[in-house]
């Protein structure tokens, strides 16, 4: 028997691993995975090459009359079976994940006009189910129905840690101070905004995984999917 679609929704605070854990999980069953996070870096990069930031400050009636003309879309890279993404018909998978898109995406994400197309854009993506979703506001606001909601955190010094790695080995030189006062700013700024602000959904699980390794993170999602989807949890290799 076909195991019915669900929808997963994985929230939680920046440089929590959410994607490292969506991927993997959408990779083993099959699902469509989406980093909502990437939506909003490509738009704060169409801004900033578009010259619409004066340093960090965001001319944001600018970026307004533009929105429609910004079109973000995900692409399967056939080589590494995950989705890329391409704002206006050019890959920026890399470019989205640099310092000055980090520095500046977090008021771009708090503007009601970039989260209300956006979230539409999501919305859309989820229509036939199938789909691992992570960001802030997934299980609350884009897909408040998903079966399996899990609500990531960790300790910012551990996220900063983490972030440093992952910027090292592209051999990006980063100093950890500033990228730990940055993980601390983003969630200040991703908590305290008006709209959509990062909540755990009253029926997310709550997961910290400062101290698990990657592969007991997986085990216990795959778990989490597999009850959530009516499987049995303790079959993982089944189906
Ligand atoms: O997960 P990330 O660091 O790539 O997210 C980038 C920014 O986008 C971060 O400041 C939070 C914001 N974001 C959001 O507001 N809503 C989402 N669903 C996903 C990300």
């Amino acid at each position: 028997m076909q195991p019915h679609k669900i929808i997963i929704a994985i929230d939680g605070y920046a440089s929590c691993g959410k994607s490292t854990m969506a991927k993997s999980l959408a990779q083993k069953i099959g699902y469509l995975y989406i980093d909502s996070g990437a939506m909003y870096r490509a738009v704060t990069l169409y801004a900033l090459e578009k010259g619409f930031f004066d340093g960090e400050k965001l001319q944001a009636e600018r970026l307004e009359e533009e929105m429609e003309s910004i079109s973000i879309e995900f692409r399967l890279n056939a080589a590494t079976g995950l989705p890329e993404t391409w704002l206006n018909g050019r890959r920026v998978e890399q470019e989205i994940r640099s310092m000055a898109v980090s520095q500046r995406v977090s008021p771009v994400a708090a503007l009601g006009f970039v989260r209300r197309r956006l979230v539409a854009c999501q919305q859309a993506l989820g229509k036939e189910k199938g789909i691992v979703m992570d960001g802030r506001d997934i299980g609350t606001v884009v897909f408040p129905q998903a079966e399996l909601k899990i609500f990531l955190t960790a300790s910012p010094e551990v996220r900063a840690r983490r972030r440093v790695e992952e910027y090292r080995s592209q051999g990006k030189a980063v100093v950890y101070e500033e990228v730990l006062r940055n993980v601390k700013e983003r969630d200040r700024i991703d908590e305290t905004r008006a709209i959509d602000p990062l909540r755990r959904a009253d029926d997310a699980i709550l997961l910290d995984n400062s101290e698990l390794t990657l592969e007991q993170q997986d085990a216990w999602l795959m778990a989490q999917y597999r009850r959530a989807a009516g499987l049995d949890p303790s079959d993982s290799d089944a189906d």
